[in-house]
């Protein structure tokens, strides 16, 4: 398994990341005008490495319109907002 670029919101900074896991063990869904749904066996950290606890959480929400009172998850608010997402695939690289 391949090494991956990770981009960071601040400009022209990334990381070299190696994978732990198999590609086909996590399933991210990209909810019509909603959230990201992750299902599978992920560990959620924050930038200093502090990992959230989602045991005995088979798939987890998180928010990719920048709404919710629960960051990162989703808490709904993408429905009041009206958020609206185009969600075409395109090819990368
Ligand atoms: S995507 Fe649901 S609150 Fe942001």
């Amino acid at each position: 398994m391949s090494e991956a670029q990770v981009n960071h919101p601040e400009p022209n900074q990334t990381e070299t990341i190696a994978p732990t896991a198999k590609p086909t063990d996590v399933t991210i869904t990209v909810r019509p005008n909603g959230p990201f749904r992750v299902e599978g066996a992920i560990k959620l950290v924050d930038a200093q490495g502090n990992a959230w606890n989602l045991e005995g959480k088979p798939a987890i929400s998180l928010c990719r319109c920048g709404a919710s009172a629960n960051r990162p998850f989703c808490d709904g608010s993408h429905n009041k907002i009206g958020f609206q997402s185009a969600d075409t695939p395109v090819k990368v690289g």
